[in-house]
């Protein structure tokens, strides 16, 4: 168990893609945790890592420290016309320490906002006019649940916090950090929620009752904080001048996947491809280790992460979808157009 703790000490990532300048959106700055990583996580102190095979066995350049076997969400969204026209990826923020907080995050946005304004002469409204057509991804919380709140061999946090307050008071700095995005310029802005983390092969196999019926409590916990979020959305959409903002509820986009698994290909929901234990949710996939042939019809990676083709679904659910269940008020296609 000492080697689950370490690694998951919670690992949040400032990742920042940028591109030439296309009609459409000229920037994409993605905020958020290993969901999106692409690789700043190897610089980190950690034992939290994806930078050794099979993780990235079917990304074209292989290991990257992408903690899926493929592309993720924001690699795919990327690569969809209206946002960037190519897959053309650049790393521009690098974190210190064993993870990077949102609130470093921002910080480090901080930086590359006067760096643009000083690019443009000091022209700060041209500045602020450029990164107003910038998409900003933003998802957190995953891991102030799943490594915090109910991590309670490691916190106290549950004995301090119903579940419900612990909610409000994550919605609560994450206004304060989205509100300084917007002050730095951004004003279209993504928030994903947090997803089922109650059906992750990890929780499967420390708490389910058969080791296939998601975590109930850990998955309304979960809820309450989505439904915070879309309310700051609507707070911010109304209140914020020309702000933007959408909510993508991965939560909701995820139990379609596992409601209507053999619709889109997936037979195996319950298992990580490659990992270790019950569920192969005990440990994380490990170094070297031979992972499942049939990777596309697996839901989940290892422990904690999608495969490629689960994230493959769910961006372009973010993308493109029509139902409001699932991007609120609009997608991302239309916030791109917008
Ligand atoms: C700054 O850029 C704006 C265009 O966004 C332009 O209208 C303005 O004249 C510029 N200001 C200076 C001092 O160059
Ligand atoms: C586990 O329980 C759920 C809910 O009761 C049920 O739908 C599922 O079929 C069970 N799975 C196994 C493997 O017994």
């Amino acid at each position: 168990m000492g080697f689950i703790v370490a690694a998951l000490v919670a690992i949040r990532l400032a990742l920042l893609v940028g591109a030439r300048p296309e009609p459409q959106v000229p920037c994409l700055f993605i905020f958020g945790d290993s969901l999106v990583d692409n690789g700043n996580n190897n610089g980190l102190l950690t034992l939290s890592r994806a930078n050794y095979m099979p993780y990235g066995v079917d990304f074209p350049q292989g290991v990257t420290g992408r903690f899926t076997n493929g592309r993720t969400t924001v690699d795919i969204l990327g690569q969809c016309p209206s946002i960037l026209n190519k897959p053309g990826f650049r790393r521009m923020i690098r974190g210190q320490g064993d993870h990077v907080s949102m609130n470093q995050q921002v910080q480090n946005f901080e930086r590359t906002a006067r760096r643009l304004t000083r690019l443009f002469g000091g022209n700060s409204s041209y500045a602020g006019e450029y990164l107003s057509r910038c998409i900003f991804h933003v998802g957190m919380g995953s891991n102030d649940y799943l490594n915090n709140y109910f991590m309670t061999n490691v916190y106290d946090t549950s004995t301090r916090y119903t579940t419900r307050s612990y909610a409000a008071s994550l919605i609560r700095d994450y206004s304060a950090q989205l509100t300084r995005l917007y002050d730095l310029g951004a004003r279209k802005v993504v928030v994903t929620a947090i997803g089922q983390i109650g059906c992750i092969p990890y929780e499967l196999s420390r708490l389910s009752r058969n080791g296939s019926e998601c975590v109930g409590n850990i998955n309304r916990a979960v809820q309450m904080f989505n439904a915070g979020l879309r309310n700051l959305v609507t707070r911010f959409n109304r209140r914020l001048p020309d702000a933007c903002f959408v909510f993508f509820n991965s939560y909701f986009a995820f139990q379609d996947l596992l409601d209507n698994s053999g619709y889109y290909g997936f037979s195996v929901t319950d298992k990580g491809c490659c990992g270790v234990g019950r569920n192969n949710g005990q440990l994380t996939c490990l170094p070297f280790q031979q992972p499942c042939e049939e990777r596309e019809s697996y839901l989940f990676w290892d422990a904690f992460h999608p495969t490629e083709a689960a994230n493959v679904i769910l961006a372009r659910k973010s993308y493109s979808s029509p139902s409001t269940d699932e991007v609120y008020p609009m997608n991302i296609q239309q916030l791109a157009s917008s």
